[in-house]
């Protein structure tokens, strides 16, 4: 047995928690799961928005899944997600998105995956406010080593999975040593792999080209903020937020994570759909190597997608969250 550990969080995500742990069992899949909370359920409870227990669990198992956060908008804490990715060096996030059939999209032949740099960037934290002059710094600090990691993890997965382009995504015309550096480092690191074609796209572009024309793409990668906004522009091409994965994953732990949010307006009610979050936790089996396991519970959910009366309402159909699952654990 592998333990995980098990982070339901707020919201929904108990809901889509239990459904996922529901398919585990169905499946006989070998996880022992060690429950840890964190977010605004323990800070209610508890006081603490990562507990203890939850880090040391972290620290032990090095493989944890994760439901939804609730970060308050412009104040209070500081993102929880944040602080896991930056405390453990989650530097790559990555975000698969392939067209599904039977979920509705504009396009049909999207596959691809986003490595987004996960630490540094506009997310490094290094912000003043000058409350005075009412001036707000943000400083977004890229490091050589940081654009090494992500690039590399970018390049290692494309081998891996035979895929035949990378693309780094960047601004390096207005950001003129931030996205210097990153190419300098991805032109470096393609020369290990002389099979794989690699491009690069100014932001904005990059932006039209994705909705213009997704199926060009193979592996994208790119810094912090530019990702975070891609990763959710390429999950609205294949059906959103709800039905995609998420990974974060560094060199001595992965938490694998359902990317949309808390979703506190159906919360409670048995509405949601735990695709993503199932998702991610097929993501997770791969990563441990319980491969026949990912394969036949991908194999029933995709057959359940295949079906719009058995998938949740924001798909379409009419079924529940325990619905669904149920419809997805008779398939397997
Ligand atoms: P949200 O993703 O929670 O909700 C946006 C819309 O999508 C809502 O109408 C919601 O009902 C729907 N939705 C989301 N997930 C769904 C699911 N699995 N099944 C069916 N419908 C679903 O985004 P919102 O409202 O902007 O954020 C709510 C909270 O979640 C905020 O506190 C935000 O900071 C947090 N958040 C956490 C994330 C994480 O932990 N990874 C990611 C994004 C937001």
């Amino acid at each position: 047995m592998k333990q995980v550990t098990l982070i339901p969080g707020d919201g929904i995500g108990p809901e889509i928690t239990e459904a996922v742990k529901a398919i585990f069992t169905a499946a006989r899949v070998p996880v022992a799961w060690e429950e840890e909370n964190a977010g605004q359920t323990t800070f209610d409870s508890m006081g603490e928005l990562l507990p203890e227990s939850l880090l040391n669990s972290l620290k032990k198992n090095k493989v944890a899944l994760k439901g939804p956060i609730t970060t308050p908008v412009g104040k209070g804490f500081k993102s929880v997600n944040v602080q896991l990715r930056q405390m453990f060096d989650l530097y790559a996030n990555i975000r698969p998105a392939k067209t599904t059939p039977g979920i509705n999209s504009r396009f049909d032949k999207v596959d691809l995956v986003l490595f987004r740099e996960n630490t540094e960037g506009l997310y490094s934290g290094l912000e003043i406010f000058d409350q005075r002059l009412q001036i707000a710094d943000s400083i977004s600090r890229v490091t050589r080593v940081g654009c090494e990691k992500i690039v590399r993890a970018a390049f290692e997965y494309a081998n891996k999975h035979k895929c035949k382009k990378v693309t780094v995504a960047h601004k390096a015309n207005i950001l003129k040593n931030a996205g210097a550096m990153l190419l300098d480092v991805a032109a470096t690191i393609a020369k290990d792999y002389p099979h794989i074609q690699m491009e690069d796209k100014i932001i904005d572009n990059m932006c039209m080209q994705l909705v213009m024309k997704p199926e060009q793409f193979d592996v994208i990668v790119t810094t912090n903020l530019f990702g975070d906004i891609l990763s959710d522009l390429c999950a609205g091409l294949v059906g959103g937020l709800g039905v995609v994965a998420g990974a974060n994953v560094g060199d001595e732990m992965a938490i694998f994570e359902a990317v949309h949010g808390s979703a506190p307006d159906i919360a409670g009610k048995g509405l949601a759909n735990p695709t993503a979050l199932l998702r991610s936790a097929i993501m997770m089996l791969h990563h441990i190597d319980l491969k026949d396991e990912a394969y036949r519970i991908e194999a029933a959910l995709e057959a359940t997608l295949k079906n719009r009366e058995e998938c949740t309402r924001d798909l379409g159909g009419n079924a529940g969250t325990k619905e669904f699952a149920q419809h997805i654990i008779d398939k397997l």
